[in-house]
């Protein structure tokens, strides 16, 4: 957990991860086949959690990052900490090498620090950490 996080009902960086691995069940992706689950901690210490959503006219569809903090912005969440994705082919484990899309990382900037936490599960157990910084070392901004 980060400092700046208040110690409410709390969510575990394990059960960031768990959650998931089990999002990826209700991820709507009958073109890709690549299922994708997303639960992110907000500032509150309270969990949001998406999927992948995706659409017959393919750019329609989303990523579940964007889900999962959209879903943390619409509760009155302002800041995002920790966001823990799980995801690859359908029938598969989750492939450890993944990493949130381009878009996804410049929307996860809107609200994460660049000290936030970005779990990627892998496929037997274990994940990769990274921050939001390292990922994305230039996000565009407005103004500084
Ligand atoms: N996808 C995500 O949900 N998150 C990512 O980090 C990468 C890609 C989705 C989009 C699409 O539904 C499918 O995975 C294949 O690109």
């Amino acid at each position: 957990m980060n400092d700046t996080e208040k110690s409410r009902p709390c969510f575990t960086d394990k059960m960031l991860l768990e959650l998931a691995r089990d999002l990826r069940k209700v991820a709507h992706a009958p073109y890709s086949n690549f299922s994708v689950g997303a639960a992110c901690r907000a500032e509150s210490g309270t969990a949001y959690f998406g999927c992948n959503v995706e659409n017959s006219s393919y750019p329609v569809g989303t990523c579940a990052e964007r889900v999962a903090v959209g879903a943390a912005i619409a509760h009155g969440e302002k800041k995002i900490t920790t966001i823990a994705i799980a995801g690859g082919n359908r029938d598969e484990g989750p492939a450890g090498n993944l990493v949130p899309c381009g878009m996804c990382l410049q929307f996860l900037s809107e609200f994460m620090e660049k000290d936030g936490v970005v779990f990627i599960a892998d496929g037997s157990d274990g994940f990769k950490e990274y921050t939001l910084g390292e990922l994305l070392p230039h996000a565009f901004r407005l103004e500084e």
